[in-house]
């Protein structure tokens, strides 16, 4: 029956989750359900439930059932990875899957409880945990096997996490329950109190992806977006600029290198020098922001760099972990 059933590595994430079989991502979804609230039935998950954001009557809630890189809501978590098995999994009924599903690191053990129960529930023969910046350094392929000191940091969008790893372990690491999502409410806030407009986060990402950088650029760029007149509420354009994108989002970056920091902080010095001269690897979709790197670097006094498979190395690793169990097995989060 092994021979039949198949290996999966699932990042579970507050945005996405994507699934990996061997070195292959078979299934990228926004971890979204839309759910009929009277019956609390999931009518559609993924890409088909964030279309319906917004565009709903009250009978349909749309929503998100991770919060901050961990479980909000448990049912609706294990109904989206249930959709998420059943379309990945192979002959479903007859072969269950054997998952390695993430978790950040520095989370409960109650919070760890909820997702092994949701992926068991959700059809798993076995359902193994791995530390979610564990996961990023395998798939990156980190030498991480090795005594040396080895820097990962998971820009995530509800989430920041920052780890040290060694002989297959994490040494050191921190996690901020704040992601990218805080980048674009802080947009919002910014052109509201400097232009009285009211916008709604979506637009806010917009900008964020379109013209946001992480730190001063050469090449300013601008881009006209509608907003709602906070006093009036009529409908009224705004130009907004790089440089004003990069002056809102100071203080929730702050924050992330403030992370990182801390788990350099309490890394041993001989790992240290290691990272000096090796870096420190960014992954998750945050690390696609323009100049995050330069501002890591300078905060820090560290190289650090953008890796080949920013979203997907989660979900790579994990799968890829799945193979290494032996190997990992004793530095993997209890249940
Ligand atoms: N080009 C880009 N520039 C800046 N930010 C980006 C870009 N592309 C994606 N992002 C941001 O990346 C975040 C999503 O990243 P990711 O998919 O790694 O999150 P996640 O794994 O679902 O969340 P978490 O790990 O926190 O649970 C969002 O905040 C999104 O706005
Ligand atoms: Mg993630």
């Amino acid at each position: 029956m092994a021979l039949f059933s198949k290996d999966l590595g699932i990042d579970l994430g507050t945005m996405f989750t994507r699934v990996a079989e061997g070195s292959q991502v078979v299934c990228e979804e926004p971890t979204m359900a839309a759910i009929v609230v009277e019956e609390q039935k999931m009518v559609e998950w993924g890409k088909a439930a964030q279309d319906m954001f917004g565009r709903v009557p009250e009978s349909i809630e749309v929503m998100r059932p991770l919060k901050n890189g961990v479980i909000a809501d448990y049912e609706v978590t294990a109904y989206l990875l249930e959709a998420v098995l059943r379309r990945t999994g192979g002959p479903f009924r007859l072969f269950r899957p054997r998952v390695m599903i993430t978790v950040p690191d520095g989370v409960t053990s109650v919070e760890r409880r909820a997702v092994h129960e949701a992926a068991l529930q959700a059809g798993s023969r076995e359902a193994f945990l791995i530390q979610q910046p564990l996961a990023g350094a395998i798939g990156v392929d980190l030498p991480i096997g090795t005594p040396s000191g080895n820097m990962l940091l998971c820009l995530g969008g509800g989430s920041t996490q920052a780890a040290v790893l060694a002989m297959y372990g994490i040494v050191a690491a921190e996690m901020l329950r704040m992601g990218g999502m805080a980048l674009d409410e802080s947009i919002v806030a910014y052109v509201r109190k400097k232009y009285g407009l009211i916008i709604g986060q979506l637009t806010a990402e917009m900008v964020k992806i379109k013209i946001g950088a992480a730190v001063l650029q050469d090449e300013e760029q601008s881009l006209e977006i509608q907003g709602q007149d906070q006093v009036s509420g009529l409908p009224r354009p705004v130009t907004l600029t790089t440089g004003e994108v990069v002056d809102a989002m100071q203080e929730p970056l702050h924050n992330m290198v403030e992370t990182a920091r801390r788990v350099l902080e309490k890394t041993p010095p001989e790992l240290v020098s290691d990272i000096i001269d090796r870096g420190v690897a960014l992954t998750g979709g945050g690390a696609l922001l323009r100049g995050i790197d330069k501002l890591f670097t300078k905060e820090l006094g560290v190289p650090a760099y953008l890796v080949d498979n920013p979203t997907t190395c989660v979900a790579e690793g994990a799968a890829k972990g799945l193979k290494m169990w032996e190997l990992l097995r004793r530095n993997l989060p209890p249940v």
